[in-house]
């Protein structure tokens, strides 16, 4: 008889364990197709569902109507790896919801109702390689350390925001970023906007159709302006505090300063070369004097 107990304690144990990780332990209304994924994809969850396995890796939960993530969910599922939140209801985070997710990779937050991220969001989310805040219609704020310790982050999706500025210092905490997104976003073409738009064109690699297709629009009368058609020289009297007309004299003496600017050295080289060519005999004289 005991001997009998003494097998048959593993195997119970076995049993059951493998009866939680499978069908069993699968939340209401979820799909489980595998030991570490939990599929709650459109099944119009108004939140995030109870008895999730803790060793899920995969969470798909995109196309709910998930107002809000507790804000200590990551701190039970520490093997998280993918978490899919696309399409559906988040208007903010909880401080701290995030910062203890070291191994996420994968996080997708677009087509939420996101205002802001505040700074410290993702602080220990070191193995996060991709990151999706796009499509938050009201999202315009971004913390001055929202991005701090993203060490590993490759890439960044913030297009079709609200954002009118981008503080610069928030995309230099990254240094792994490879592909940023930011079009579609009403962004304006103030002093403001200066430091982005050179940041812009010194890393228009990592913006996937370059700065093509990027606008702002003129604080003066919302007019939408190509980035393409700017210039470093648009922004250059960027220094004191401007008026709002200043912004657009600024802006549009730029574009003429660089019209100047070509017309000007086209004049200089055509009467160096003219010069040169008065001053050839003379100089064929000296030659041969010197030869
Ligand atoms: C977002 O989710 C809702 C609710 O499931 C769905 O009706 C809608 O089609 C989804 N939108 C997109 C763009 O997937
Ligand atoms: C989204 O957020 C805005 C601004 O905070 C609010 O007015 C709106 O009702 C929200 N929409 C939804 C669907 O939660």
């Amino acid at each position: 008889m005991l001997p009998c107990i003494n097998w048959l304690q593993p195997l119970l144990a076995l049993i059951s364990s493998s009866l939680l990780t499978r069908g069993h332990n699968c939340p209401f209304r979820c799909l489980c197709p595998d030991h570490h994924t939990v599929d709650c994809t459109s099944q119009g969850l108004t939140r995030v569902p109870d008895s999730i396995p803790l060793n899920v890796r995969r969470l798909l939960l995109s196309n709910n109507w998930i107002p809000w993530i507790p804000a200590d969910f990551l701190v039970l599922y520490t093997d998280l790896v993918y978490l899919d939140l696309r399409n559906n209801s988040l208007s903010q985070l909880e401080p701290g919801t995030l910062s203890t997710a070291s191994r996420l990779v994968f996080l997708d937050l677009g087509c939420n109702n996101l205002t802001e991220i505040t700074s410290g969001t993702f602080e220990e989310s070191r193995s996060l390689i991709k990151l999706r805040l796009g499509n938050n219609p009201y999202l315009n704020m971004v913390g001055r350390n929202a991005f701090m310790g993203l060490t590993s982050l490759r890439e960044l999706e913030l297009q079709q925001n609200a954002f009118t500025v981008l503080d610069v210092g928030v995309l230099e905490l990254l240094p792994s970023l490879r592909v940023l997104r930011l079009e579609g976003n009403p962004w304006l073409c103030n002093c403001q906007f200066a430091k982005l738009f050179v940041w812009m064109k010194e890393n228009q690699h990592k913006l996937p159709s370059g700065i093509e297709g990027i606008e702002c629009s003129l604080p003066m009368d919302g007019r939408r302006i190509p980035l393409n058609l700017l210039s470093e020289d648009s922004f250059k009297d960027c220094s004191g505090v401007l008026t709002l007309t200043d912004y657009l004299i600024v802006i549009f003496s730029g574009i003429s300063a660089s019209v100047a600017a070509i017309v000007a050295s086209f004049v200089l080289a055509s009467t160096v070369h003219c010069f040169q060519r008065l001053r050839k005999g003379t100089k064929t004289d000296e030659e041969d004097g010197n030869d």
